[in-house]
């Protein structure tokens, strides 16, 4: 599908539907990155339908219990408990995820929503561009290492897990270069101090999100169908939020901050009306459970991606940036490579 600017007003215009309800009673669900934005309004929708754990994932201590004093107040839900992770840190990660299989038991609904727009250069403690680190490889850390959780919750309840990660309607808008389509190790080469280069990391976000979408598509090619585990990406829609930081915390006046809030102004939603995209992927479809495996959810229904995700190019470099995520991530973590073999399967090359 293309996507014009024409049909991106539309949507941005047009009424958002009503947030997806159900009884999560019973039933474990994960937010990562809540103490703001579209995150906390997600972690407030499902503190309403009475979850027996509602865990929200923050960086800062002080944020995250900011954000369980409004999620108490607003819902009355007694059960949300803060846990601390950062994904600019493997090390965060992966005690997080040893945290988890030792308290967190079944997991039945997790919410990859953390991301950062981090348009200059700027390297993390392991030495990754830090959106493509945050946004992509340490997502798909967590999100990998508590595939047995997501599974066992599955196998346990009458709906299978759903994994939802947060992309965007960005990724219509990535055109990569040759030589990046055509590497075996794209994220090497997008993270490399030589290539982020100012003209580059204007596209560094949308990247990221051509990425999710990549991941939770490779993903599902590879989980057996039998499998009762959902993974679901959602474009969020244009929305209030702390994203565009970047420039609203700069001192200094810019004409960039001004021409955002004006954009903001004329089209946004507010971070809840985003937040139900998240909601959807988590509770909605229930009865469409087999499209929204691999699902692309956009405006509360599920769309077809970009042509260039659909085309041979985008398959390759789909499955290039799956064997160099899961390489990185198998370094990081001596447990990836037994939950890949465990639970993926060598996806069957007519599904491409
Ligand atoms: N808003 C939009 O228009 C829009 C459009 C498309 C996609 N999205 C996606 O929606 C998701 C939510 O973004 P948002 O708009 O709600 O932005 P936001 O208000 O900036 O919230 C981002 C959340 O991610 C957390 N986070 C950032 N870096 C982290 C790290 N290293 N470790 C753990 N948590 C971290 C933030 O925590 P701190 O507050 O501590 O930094 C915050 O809780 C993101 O994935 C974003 O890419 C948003």
């Amino acid at each position: 599908m293309k996507r014009s600017f024409l049909s991106f007003l539309v949507d941005q215009w047009s009424v958002v539907p009503p947030v997806e309800t159900t009884d999560l009673s019973g039933k474990t669900v994960l937010v990562v990155g809540a103490n703001v934005g579209l995150g906390l309004e997600a972690s407030k929708h499902f503190a309403r339908m009475q979850p027996a754990r509602l865990i929200i994932a923050c960086r800062s201590e002080a944020k995250g219990k900011a954000a369980l004093t409004e999620i108490k107040q607003e819902t009355g839900y007694n059960g949300c408990e803060l846990w601390i992770i950062d994904l600019a840190n493997f090390a965060s990660v992966t005690a997080f995820a040893d945290k988890f299989e030792k308290e967190g038991g079944d997991l039945h609904i997790l919410v990859m929503n953390a991301g950062i727009l981090q348009p200059v250069y700027q390297s993390t403690t392991d030495g990754w561009e830090s959106t493509l680190q945050v946004n992509h490889i340490a997502t798909s850390l967590l999100s990998l290492l508590l595939i047995p959780r997501l599974v066992a919750a599955g196998r346990n309840s009458s709906t299978p897990s759903r994994l939802v990660l947060v992309s965007s309607g960005v990724h219509h808008y990535v055109k990569p270069t040759k030589e990046v389509k055509t590497s075996s190790k794209p994220l090497e080469m997008l993270s490399s101090a030589e290539w982020c280069i100012p003209e580059h990391m204007h596209s560094r976000f949308f990247e990221s999100k051509l990425f999710n979408l990549f991941f939770i598509r490779a993903l599902t090619d590879r989980l057996q169908s039998i499998t009762p585990l959902s993974a679901v990406a959602v474009a969020p829609g244009y929305s209030y939020s702390q994203l565009r930081r970047f420039w609203y915390e700069k001192p200094t006046f810019s004409f960039v901050r001004i021409g955002l809030a004006i954009q903001e102004r004329l089209l946004a939603w507010t971070s809840e009306q985003g937040s139900r995209q998240l909601v959807f992927g988590a509770v909605g479809g229930r009865d469409n459970e087999e499209n929204m495996k691999g699902g692309y959810v956009s405006v509360s229904r599920l769309v077809e991606v970009a042509d260039f995700v659909l085309s041979d190019e985008g398959h390759k470099m789909q499955d290039a940036v799956w064997n160099e995520t899961i390489d990185i991530l198998s370094s990081v973590s001596d447990k990836i490579a037994p939950i890949v073999q465990d639970y993926l399967v060598v996806p069957d090359s007519s599904t491409n």
